[in-house]
């Protein structure tokens, strides 16, 4: 009897040493593999912004989750500073200077050439093309040369710049191995060159908002214009000339003096978004004044009055690679003209997307 009971403790102690043995070994893999993963740098991911309140949802918790921003860590540009260093920082920040004062150099009463309208690069690519969703620079020459869709080819990143002077600018680009030229390039360049993939939020150009379900509204949109607007761009869209006469204080959204209706802002998507992350100017991302739809109905306003024409009938020569928003046919979907320029957008995306997917 009393071997039987010094077998069962003697069993009890083995199994109590064994289940000990055990969770020793667990813990030490354990140890060990958070070592290694400290070591390599990995990271956990996280939810987004769990340690970012979201000012459009915080103290709102009835926002739908498609409110809720993720905001990871943002591209940013070399800081000026650090110019410097670089054997040719004198024709970078030439190149800066033409992007931020265009019209001073090449506008109608330009210094070195007469070559645009009098509307800076920064009008539309705003802090010298490093601030995010405003047309930014960030993603630019680490991109090209690349196939552009509106080309139907391949393209230099010189020529990209020809295409803004000639339809944002409404005028003709500097010769290629002009000092103007290569000054810019070697500006965008400088602030582009690392390919930034790592930053989600880079290659934006502008965030694409919502469509809405019925078509834009010019008429609602002239008066988002008149209380929103009007105060700076001028009742009747003309900006206000800066008091040397060579520029403005604030650009021109039509008329004479304007993009074209060849350029990027004339289709509504990219104005409309632009408008909502940065206007009226002073507004960022992280906390827009309009609406998505005061957005559309504004960009539908302002892309309904006059501006100069370009011919464009050569753009997008692959239909199927025509932008939805692009307002000029012939495209490879029976929907009108009108309907491409001012929406409802949601059901030509939809017939393009079961087109892809086929
Ligand atoms: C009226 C607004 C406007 C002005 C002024 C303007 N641009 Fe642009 N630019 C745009 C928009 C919008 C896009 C994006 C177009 C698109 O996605 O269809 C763009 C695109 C570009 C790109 C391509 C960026 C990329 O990542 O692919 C370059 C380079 C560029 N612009 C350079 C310039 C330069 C240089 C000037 C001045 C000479 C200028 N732009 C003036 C609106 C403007
Ligand atoms: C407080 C003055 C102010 C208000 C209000 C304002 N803007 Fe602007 N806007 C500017 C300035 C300044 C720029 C040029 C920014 C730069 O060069 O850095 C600009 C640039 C623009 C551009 C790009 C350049 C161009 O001329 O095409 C568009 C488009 C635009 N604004 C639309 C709007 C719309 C639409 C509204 C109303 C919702 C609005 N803005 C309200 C000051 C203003």
């Amino acid at each position: 009897m009393k071997a039987e009971t010094d077998k069962q403790e003697q069993l009890k102690a083995f199994s109590l040493l064994g289940k000990y043995l055990a969770w020793t070994a667990l813990i030490l893999v354990g140890v060990m593999f958070s070592l290694v993963l400290a070591i390599s740098g990995f990271h956990l991911p996280r939810p987004p912004c769990a340690d970012k309140p979201n000012p459009s949802t915080s103290g709102n918790q009835l926002k739908p989750v498609a409110d809720h921003i993720p905001q990871p860590e943002y591209w940013t540009a070399p800081d000026t500073t650090q110019l410097q260093r670089k054997a040719d920082a004198d024709l970078i920040r030439y190149g800066r200077n033409l992007i931020v004062s265009t019209a001073s150099y090449l506008g109608p009463k330009g210094t070195v050439g007469k070559l645009a309208n009098g509307m800076n690069c920064q009008n539309c690519h705003l802090d010298a093309g490093t601030r995010p969703f405003a047309n930014n620079f960030s993603v630019f020459y680490s991109g090209f040369p690349k196939m552009t869709a509106r080309s139907g080819r391949k393209e230099e990143a010189f020529e990209r710049i020809d295409e803004c002077f000639e339809r944002s600018m409404n005028g003709k680009a500097p010769e290629r191995n002009s000092r103007e030229m290569q000054a810019m390039l070697s500006y965008l360049k400088w602030i582009g060159e690392k390919p930034v993939d790592a930053h989600p939020l880079a290659d934006n150009s502008v965030k694409k908002i919502p469509y809405l379900s019925v078509p834009a509204d010019p008429l609602k949109g002239k008066m988002v214009y008149a209380s929103r607007c009007s105060s700076c761009h001028g009742e009747a869209g003309k900006g206000l000339a800066s008091i040397d006469g060579k520029g403005y204080i604030y650009p021109p959204l039509w008329g004479g003096d304007s993009y074209n209706d060849g350029a990027g802002m004339f289709r509504l998507g990219n104005f409309a978004g632009f408008v909502k992350e940065n206007m009226p100017y002073g507004t960022s991302y992280k906390d827009p004044v309009l609406s998505d739809e005061e957005a559309w109905n504004v960009a539908a306003y302002v892309n309904s009055q006059p501006r100069p024409h370009l011919g464009q009938k050569n753009d997008y020569p692959e239909l199927s690679r025509k932008p939805i928003d692009y307002p000029f046919g012939p495209y490879a979907d029976s929907f009108t003209e009108r309907q491409h320029k001012y929406g409802p957008f949601i059901e030509i995306e939809k017939q393009h997307l079961t087109k892809t997917k086929k």
